[in-house]
């Protein structure tokens, strides 16, 4: 006859060995293992959604008003114009000003059932932004490091963007928590860093430079925004030669720029021809990769 076990009962369905003695798991125990099965499924959802992604960009800048969503809306639909499948992504969480520069007026939907989000679509571009879920246009977005976070993971587990040839990201400037967590959480495949005219003297752009590098990520290059008369011209030049990475090109700065009613690159032939260039010279430079 064999005698029953003494000491805990061991739980039918238990995965411990037989004749191991694990204690229950404490209720923190517990909960800390529902978080760790929680963001490996976060993990596992964005990668599944990110993999019909052919290719992430950022449009980063040192400093706010240097021109990034002007550069990631005008770039994001003249890859349109070029028939590719594109998405922008609204990263500058406290100051996301894509919906208004798409001139969008309806908004990305939230499907209960599904758990996701669909974009708008304006100008053949797939568009999210927390712009959609403010209730008033002019109404201060206060996000605080964690719910940042929370946002950009968000964003990037539920919507869905289908399948896209390029995903335009907005980002936040500089090197702040928000900019941060976008590049640790969203695997880009370069990063096209917006600089102006005097930028080398406030070094703002070389330290987001120096970021994207420490890093490991891509800088694909720098262009100068506002360039001409006024601010001069040759600050993204240098900024670009000092970081040794490549000089994009210029944008002028215009009068066109005061036509809101569209994308400048659809309203300018002036500046549809300078994003052409510099739309080709970023496709070059991730779909033919420079040898060593
Ligand atoms: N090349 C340019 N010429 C004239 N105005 C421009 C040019 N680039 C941007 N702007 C204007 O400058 C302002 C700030 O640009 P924005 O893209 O919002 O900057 P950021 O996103 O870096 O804060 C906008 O009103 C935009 O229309
Ligand atoms: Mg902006």
């Amino acid at each position: 006859m064999t005698t029953p076990p003494s000491g805990p009962q061991q739980l039918p369905m238990s995965p411990q060995a037989p004749g191991s003695q694990r204690p229950p798991m404490s209720p923190q125990d517990r909960a800390k293992l529902e978080a760790m099965k929680r963001s490996w499924e976060q993990r596992r959802n964005i990668k599944t959604r990110l993999d019909k992604i052919r290719y992430k960009i950022a449009v980063y800048s040192g400093k706010g008003g240097v021109g990034k969503t002007t550069v990631a809306v005008n770039l994001a639909v003249m890859l349109a114009q070029q028939h590719q499948r594109v998405g922008l992504m609204d990263a500058d969480i406290d100051c996301p000003n894509v919906v208004k520069a798409m001139k969008i007026e309806q908004r990305a939907r939230y499907e209960d059932q599904e758990h996701r989000f669909i974009p708008a679509e304006r100008w053949g571009v797939r568009v999210i932004s927390t712009g959609f879920f403010q209730e008033k246009e002019d109404e201060a977005i206060i996000f605080r490091g964690p719910m940042i976070h929370n946002t950009i993971t968000q964003f990037l587990e539920m919507t869905d963007w289908g399948d896209l040839d390029y995903l335009v990201v907005d980002m936040p400037p500089g090197t702040s928590d928000a900019a941060i967590t976008i590049m640790q959480t969203l695997p880009l495949d370069g990063f096209v860093i917006v600089a102006t005219p005097q930028e080398l003297a406030q070094i703002d752009a070389l330290r987001s430079i120096n970021m994207i590098k420490k890093l490991n990520m891509h800088p694909i290059g720098v262009v100068e925004n506002f360039s001409g008369d006024i601010f001069g011209h040759g600050g993204g030049e240098a900024v670009a030669k000092h970081a040794e990475i490549p000089f994009l090109g210029r944008l002028e700065m215009r009068g066109d720029y005061r036509d809101t009613s569209k994308p400048t690159v659809l309203g300018s032939k002036h500046v549809h021809k300078e994003y052409e260039q510099l739309v080709n010279k970023i496709r070059a430079a991730l779909e033919v990769p420079a040898t060593a």
